[in-house]
């Protein structure tokens, strides 16, 4: 059986829409948060996650169903901003029957909502949600998918950090540079062969001694260090932070030597106040949400029947986007991040009021 709680004011957080789901045979307990659908249905990835409770649980989707409308809007994609959570440990609870009970649910939203890809859901789960609801992307590549979305991730934060090199040192080219890159996964690995590409010095380091071990057989010019609390203090023009949120922090912005950070970490800026701490120290940070946001752009070409070399033109304009972003913030006398904030608002609010329009 369902539980469905819908909002038709503005509810928490300034969310249009929080929906709760159950299914007790199946054991699924899911939230679905819809941030903003003002420039179209709301895109955001399915996060399976053991949370310690249901209040967590809550905090987290409406975190970051908000941010995914800020993503996708500065993405340039007719797209508003969702997200959900189910509640649980993937490896206990993860099912057919619960898959495709919460594809009823998306299904039920009827295409107000799409998901995705996150934490603990991979393109196979994609595809078994899909069984219930045609709101889903990041499918298998039979399925007609886009794939391994990182491919673009890495594409759009090199394409990011490009932007931010010009405006630090007049050119784009990150050729003689050295960039620090905090994890060798999925999408590390694919930057840093952007990077090497480009002429760059590389430095990383990662947890995972296999990550390590790709290094050495892949890219044996890449200088590795101990850990990142070793790649911060280390003598780097870029960082980019790759691994986990929170990467920018109390303890790393007053180590930092790099002039720039651009990275793919999702929440990269561990508490508000510390994109003020970057500015005072004449570091230029890329706003997460805006350099990562090639991912969300592979996937929600989805929706249109994917083409890769169309996803990744408009990936490509993450440099644009970016180096309007720092033009603003130094027009403003604001950091980056406030400014990526202001201009997302104001197509949301821009293109959005263009519904009001009434089209007979
Ligand atoms: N994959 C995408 O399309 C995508 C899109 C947008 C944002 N992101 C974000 O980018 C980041 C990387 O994503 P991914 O898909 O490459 O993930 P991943 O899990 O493939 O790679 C993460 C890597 O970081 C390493 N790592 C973990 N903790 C570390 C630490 N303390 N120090 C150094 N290395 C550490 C891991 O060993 C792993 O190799 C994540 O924060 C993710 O949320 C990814």
């Amino acid at each position: 059986m369902g539980v469905f709680v819908s909002t038709d004011d503005p509810g928490p957080a300034g969310h249009e829409q929080v929906v709760f789901c159950q299914d007790r045979q199946s054991g699924l307990k899911a939230i679905i948060g819809i941030y903003s659908t003002a420039l179209g249905p709301a895109l955001g990835g399915t996060r399976f996650y053991p949370y310690a409770s249901e209040e967590a649980a809550l905090a987290d989707v409406l975190d970051l169903s908000r941010g995914m409308a800020y993503k996708n809007a500065l993405a340039g994609l007719d797209l508003g901003g969702g997200k959900a959570v189910i509640w649980g440990d993937p490896d206990q609870v993860k099912s057919e029957a619960l898959l495709r009970a919460y594809g009823r649910f998306v299904q039920s939203l009827g295409g107000r909502y799409y998901t995705a890809c996150d934490v603990g859901t991979y393109v196979a789960d994609m595809d078994v949600i899909a069984r219930e609801t045609r709101y889903v992307t990041g499918r298998s590549v039979e399925h007609g998918g886009a794939g391994d979305s990182s491919v673009l991730t890495a594409w759009g934060v090199f394409q990011g950090m490009r932007a931010a090199a010009e405006h630090v040192w007049g050119s784009p080219s990150l050729r003689g540079r050295r960039v620090g890159v905090a994890g060798l996964g999925k999408v590390g690995r694919h930057l840093t062969g952007h990077l090497v590409d480009d002429g760059a010095e590389v430095v990383a380091t990662d947890v995972d001694p296999r990550a390590l071990e790709w290094a050495r057989t892949n890219h044996p010019g890449v200088a590795l260090v101990a850990d990142t609390a070793a790649l911060v203090a280390a003598d780097i023009d870029v960082y980019a932070p790759c691994a986990l949120g929170g990467a920018l922090n109390d303890d790393t912005v007053p180590a930092l030597r790099a002039r720039v950070v651009a990275g793919a970490a999702n929440n990269q800026l561990a508490h508000p106040g510390i994109e003020k701490l970057l500015a005072d120290r004449g570091i230029l940070y890329a706003p997460d949400y805006v350099v990562n946001a090639g991912g969300v752009i592979q996937v929600a070409d989805e929706i249109e029947g994917f083409n890769f070399d169309r996803a990744k033109l408009r990936a490509t304009r993450i440099f644009d986007t970016t180096r309007q972003i720092l033009r603003l913030a130094g027009e403003e006398g604001v950091p980056p991040a406030v400014a990526a904030d202001r201009l997302a608002e104001r197509r949301m609010a821009d293109v959005g009021r263009l519904r009001a329009i009434h089209l007979g």
